[in-house]
């Protein structure tokens, strides 16, 4: 071998080594970015890992009691009366988590399973039943102005309900105590219902109205929290008026079933009203009833603090029926020559529900003549028309019976 050779073949082998260390180096740099691509998708996983955990620490967590706060037994509000799902009373203590200045009693709280402490405050809701009752909030439109011949009627319920409502200074004043509310009665279609909804529209209140039989059901079902969610609702919108539709229907469905459900229903409703008599500050808040049929009522019911006044709807006397006719007659379009005093006495002993009904069958008769005038004979169809069907069907009152 010669020097030249022996040369070359090392240039040779640097050149090789050169190349190598090269494909070395990418080589190392591909596994440094492996790595990179590894260490965070080990990151992600452990992310992941860590959220799957909390989940299954979240499983596997016992479930919460709920219960209601029945009292608060010391001033920093550290112990608790609550009565849970169960309807056992229990002592229990209350933990960091919740406010205590937001504790109340009334509020539904959740308790730790094991030693029953409050953890949490839960949000109050209105009941499903409380949302589904007729709540026309200030927005009713009728005026006393609307309702034909009860005058007597509309004076009390004025002094009764709207006064207490507008001007309570004017009771302070005097040194009495205003009523609570009052009772309406009378045949079927006779107003009860009309003025009641006039009172809360004129006096600007909110108006809640409960059908007796539904509030009963449900109080039997559910003791006295949805009373108590009624008053809140009626308290926090006040004034407020808390109308009591169809207490008769109480009794007149349940005497049929039992000998003594009537009674027993009855007693009830006493529970419920004395429920009502132990919520103070309700100087906002009246009570108006309205039944057909009074003499059904435990007289408990009309004892001073419940329905203090009684109010007689009785059927509506010629002028009365004048009022009403020429209420129902305001948007009709009507012949002028008609006979008003000859319909007036063609329905005596009906019902302001049957004048109504009278001006609507009337209008319909024009209608199918293809007129845009009401007639008299259209009337006098129409009063047969109303007379008829009421024999069929006493829907609304005895009328010509
Ligand atoms: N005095 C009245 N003046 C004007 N309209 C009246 C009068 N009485 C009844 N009406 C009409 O009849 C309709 C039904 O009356 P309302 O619902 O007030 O009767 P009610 O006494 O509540 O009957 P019920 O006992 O069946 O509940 C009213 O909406 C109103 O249009
Ligand atoms: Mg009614």
């Amino acid at each position: 071998m010669n020097m030249i050779e022996g040369e070359d073949r090392r240039n040779k082998d640097d050149e090789f080594l050169k190349s190598y260390i090269n494909h070395l180096e990418t080589k190392i740099k591909d596994v440094q970015n492996h790595i990179d691509l590894l260490k965070s998708d080990l990151l992600r996983l452990e992310d992941e890992s860590q959220g799957l955990k909390r989940e299954i620490e979240h499983l596997n967590e016992v479930p919460l009691l709920t219960g209601e706060i029945e009292d608060i037994l010391d001033e920093s509000k550290n112990r608790l009366i609550v009565k849970t799902s169960s309807g056992i009373s229990y002592i229990v203590n209350t933990t960091e988590r919740v406010k205590q200045e937001d504790l109340s009693p009334g509020l539904q709280i959740a308790l730790n399973q094991r030693n029953f402490a409050a953890v949490e405050i839960l949000p109050t809701k209105l009941d499903p039943f409380i949302k589904g009752m007729e709540l026309l909030e200030k927005n009713i439109d009728v005026a006393y102005g609307d309702i034909g011949g009860l005058d007597d009627q509309i004076q009390e319920v004025r002094e009764t309900v709207e006064l207490p409502l507008l001007k309570p200074e004017l009771f302070k004043r005097v040194g009495i105590e205003p009523p609570n509310g009052v009772l309406f009665y009378g045949a079927p279609g006779t107003g009860k219902t009309l003025l009641a909804k006039a009172v809360a529209s004129e006096t600007n209140a909110t108006f809640i109205r409960i059908i007796a039989a539904e509030l009963v059901q449900k109080f039997i079902g559910e003791g006295a929290r949805y009373v108590r969610e009624i008053f809140k609702l009626a308290k926090d919108k006040a004034p407020s008026i808390i109308f009591i539709d169809e207490l008769d229907a109480i009794g007149a469905t349940r005497m049929e079933d039992a000998t003594s459900g009537d009674r027993e229903v009855n007693r009830t409703l006493m529970q419920l009203l004395s429920e009502l008599d132990g919520f103070d500050e309700r100087k906002n808040v009246k009570f108006i009833g309205a039944t057909n049929r009074a003499d059904i009522l435990d007289p408990a019911l009309l004892r001073a603090g419940r329905f203090d006044r009684l109010i007689e709807f009785p059927l509506p006397n010629p002028v009365a029926r004048e009022a009403i006719f020429k209420i129902h007659m305001r948007s009709i379009n009507m012949e002028t020559t008609i006979d008003l005093k000859k319909i007036v006495d063609l329905t005596e002993g009906g019902t302001g529900a049957d004048i109504k009904a009278i001006c609507i069958e009337a209008g319909m008769f024009a209608i199918r003549r293809n007129s845009e005038m009401v007639t008299y004979e259209d009337l006098l169809k129409a009063v047969e028309k109303v007379k008829n069907k009421s024999k069929e069907v006493p829907l609304t009152s005895d009328f010509f019976t």
